[in-house]
């Protein structure tokens, strides 16, 4: 599967099944996670790995949709405020882009497994920041559920806006 191939086969999957990810599967997606470059290579930021029963039951009270608890497991992505870069010159934080690229590493090494991902920023952050106790430093920025696709869940049309309306040549 050529890159192209890849990041066409990605697409968010809002229903799972049962069957679990396994630990070798979960091992290569932090592995891809942690390679994403960052502003300085600050690196400015935490994940949370929810495996556990009690922390799924956590995590659900943040985001209230029936498709979501069907995820045998989730990452939250957090950006360090007190770790990342900030521009100087007009003082712009990077942590949210730095997130992106890491958040994004996991989504693809997923799809290349056969597994489904969708990005989810509609939750409650504050909630989830309490729940799992998180440092004053930390933002929770997204929750990435991962599992199997149901056997029902059918790829979605890609619909993109044409390269005509987003590029400039110049
Ligand atoms: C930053 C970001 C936040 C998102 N938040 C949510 C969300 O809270 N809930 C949800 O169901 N999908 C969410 N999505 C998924 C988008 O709706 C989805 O990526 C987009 O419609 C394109 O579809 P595709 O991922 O299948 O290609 C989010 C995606 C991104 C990149």
């Amino acid at each position: 599967m050529n890159f192209l191939q890849l990041v066409e086969q990605r697409c968010s999957v809002r229903q799972y099944s049962d069957t679990p990810v396994s630990a070798e599967q979960i091992d290569y997606l932090l592995a891809c996670m942690r390679l994403a470059p960052s502003a300085v290579n600050l690196q400015p930021w935490h994940f949370y790995v929810v495996q556990s029963e009690e922390a799924k039951a956590r995590l659900r009270q943040c985001y209230h949709r029936e498709w979501f608890a069907s995820a045998p497991l989730y990452i939250i992505g957090c950006i360090r405020h007190d770790q990342e870069w900030v521009r100087r010159r007009d003082q712009k934080p990077h942590g949210d882009i730095d997130i992106a690229i890491a958040t994004e590493h996991l989504c693809l090494a997923a799809t290349e497994l056969g597994l489904g991902t969708c990005w989810v920023c509609n939750f409650d952050a504050a909630l989830c920041h309490d729940l799992f106790q998180m440092d004053a430093q930390e933002e929770p920025a997204v929750l990435i559920p991962i599992g199997h696709p149901a056997p029902e869940v059918k790829p979605a049309s890609k619909e993109r806006k044409p390269l005509t309306d987003i590029i400039t040549t110049c």
